[in-house]
């Protein structure tokens, strides 16, 4: 399994580690390792999906997350628990206050990421996925619009994965309104945000392109909900 593990902490010495894999041709026995790390709670929330897919991509987020927090900790993968302290709240890992995790799977994609000392969010999505021009408009700064009223600068979907990758860093996810969150015009920073988020400087944006989708991670500052 580690072959399929892309260490994204040691490459780019960021204190947290990541791995995402394309999920489509996944072999039978990659996907029933995955699945074989999993608790009854992960496997009953998975088998509630209804299509066969997101049910894949789900094993693989959650089997992804398990590696890669058994690679952080050197603990067994089978050993976590996870929670959430309330109904559609950020999950967390039980006992380990100074760690924490995100997971994301959406359309044959499914990525983990676990942090220590501080938060992190990951979001991915199919580097084709249009994003309306009306959803741009809605999730865009108005430090963002263009000098001639264009909303952002930055491309559509890395506007996207990024805001919503800082949403699951800081726990409220997409009840957080978009536009208070500022990128900077290359999108490697965090320019504004709301109080809860913490300093903005000490925030660190990153996109990685892999297999056909773009994966976004946020790492920040501790605290959070
Ligand atoms: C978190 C959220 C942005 C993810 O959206 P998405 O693009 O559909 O899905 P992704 O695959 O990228 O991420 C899903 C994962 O995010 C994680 N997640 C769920 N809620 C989260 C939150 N509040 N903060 C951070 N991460 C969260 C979970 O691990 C979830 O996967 P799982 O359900 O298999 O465990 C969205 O589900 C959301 O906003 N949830 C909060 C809803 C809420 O607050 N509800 C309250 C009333 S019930």
């Amino acid at each position: 399994m580690r072959a399929g593990l892309s260490l994204g902490g040691q490459t780019t010495q960021a204190p947290y580690l990541w791995s995402g894999l394309p999920t489509a041709d996944l072999e039978a026995q990659t996907l029933s390792q995955l699945e074989d790390v999993l608790d009854a709670g992960e496997q009953a929330s998975i088998d509630r999906l209804r299509r066969p897919l997101a049910r894949r991509d789900a094993i693989v987020a959650h089997g992804l997350r398990r590696l890669v927090l058994a690679a952080a900790t050197g603990r067994p993968a089978r050993s976590f628990r996870f929670y959430t302290d309330r109904a559609g709240g950020k999950p967390k890992l039980a006992g380990a206050p100074d760690i924490d995790i995100s997971l994301t799977h959406c359309n044959g994609y499914a990525a983990a990421t676990v942090s220590k000392g501080g938060r992190i969010g990951i979001d991915a999505e199919p580097l084709s996925r249009h994003i309306e021009p009306e959803v741009v408009a809605a999730i865009s700064a108005r430090a963002e619009y263009s000098c001639d009223g264009q909303p952002s600068q930055i491309a559509p979907i890395d506007l996207w994965t990024l805001k919503e990758a800082l949403s699951k860093a800081e726990g409220s996810g997409l009840g957080l309104n978009f536009r208070q969150l500022e990128l900077s015009p290359c999108a490697t920073r965090l320019i504004a945000a709301p109080e809860s988020f913490g300093d903005p400087a000490g925030w660190r944006l990153e996109r990685h392109s892999h297999a056909g989708f773009t994966v976004a991670i946020a790492f920040g500052p501790g605290g959070g909900r």
